[in-house]
């Protein structure tokens, strides 16, 4: 008889149990084993489990550790959830485990999460792409830990594009943080959004500038388990995104005519040049209008 084991990665989201998904709550509820590291998960996120779930504290496993589990969820058909903090595609060293798994003919199905720069954008009540300032968010980390960054991926690299950026597992190199953000072009009072622990009960959130970020992170004896957000995007505002805007249309909605010629005259006004042919019927000239 062949049995079929599955090993569902979860992602646990950035710590309140709470934030956990719909589906993460149900594949953890349905799992014979679960799999969680008790240093980057809350262990609130176990409720779900049934009661005869066996429970496994991954944090002082090598993935060596792991292997017999899989091994044994290979041979007798067992689910398993396996949970990881935040979203499992981001620093979850998740890549070799399904390796692992499909190598051992297990099933493998990956459950998002929330990650930790979108909550921490939501805790400082900030949308990270902003009209005009900021379009692209770059999540990064610096170079300098235990693993090497590909050639072109220097954070002073990505720092000209002068964006919004999320900075992992880099708050133990601050002051090289800031160096490297500075040097790629960043002025010194762009805001940055220094968190620890976000969402977890003792979560700290500071705001400060790009030229305070070294002296702040150390005034409060921060080396991991943070995460910086840089870009101007965080204190910005007045500018409006098409997507509500009166004159915008789409699939869904159409578009007051004087709003219409407002938005247009404004367009024009910054391109230097007028569009003519985006207002015919049924063309959506912004697609969603962001
Ligand atoms: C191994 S990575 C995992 C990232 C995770 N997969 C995610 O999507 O957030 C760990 C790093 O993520 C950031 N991080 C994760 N959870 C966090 C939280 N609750 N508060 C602040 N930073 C967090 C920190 O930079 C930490 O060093």
């Amino acid at each position: 008889m062949t049995t079929t084991g599955k090993v569902w990665f979860v992602g646990a989201g950035p710590g309140a149990a709470d934030l956990l998904t719909l589906r993460a709550a149900r594949v953890i509820a349905e799992a014979d084993v679960v799999i969680w590291a008790a240093s980057l998960v809350h262990a609130d996120v176990l409720a779900h489990a049934r009661p005869d779930a066996e429970i496994v504290d991954s944090s002082q496993l090598p993935i060596e550790g792991v292997r017999p589990l899989y091994e044994r969820a290979a041979a007798d058909g067992l689910t398993v959830a396996r949970i990881h903090s935040g979203d499992p595609a981001l620093w979850g060293a998740v890549q070799e485990q399904l390796d692992l798994c499909r190598a051992l003919g297990l099933a493998v199905e990956v459950v998002p999460g929330v990650s930790s720069f979108t909550a921490v954008a939501a805790l400082v009540g900030r949308e990270l792409t902003i009209p005009e300032v900021a379009q692209s968010v770059i999540l990064t980390r610096l170079e300098g830990g235990k693993t090497p960054m590909p050639p072109g991926e220097r954070v002073r690299e990505f720092a000209r594009h002068g964006t919004t950026m999320a900075l992992f597992l880099s708050a133990a190199r601050s002051g090289q943080a800031q160096a490297e953000l500075l040097g790629g072009g960043y002025p010194p009072e762009t805001p940055v959004v220094v968190a620890y622990q976000a969402t977890w009960p003792d979560e700290l959130v500071v705001r400060c500038t790009l030229g305070e970020l070294e002296a702040t992170v150390k005034a409060h004896k921060l080396w991991k388990h943070t995460l910086f957000l840089v870009g101007p995007a965080l204190a910005a505002t007045g500018t409006r995104s098409h997507l509500y805007h009166p004159g915008h249309f789409h699939t869904h909605r159409r578009a007051e005519p004087a709003a219409r010629a407002a938005l247009r005259r404004a367009r024009a006004d910054r391109s230097g040049v007028d569009q003519p042919g985006v207002d015919q019927p049924g063309v959506d000239p912004g697609g969603d209008g962001r």
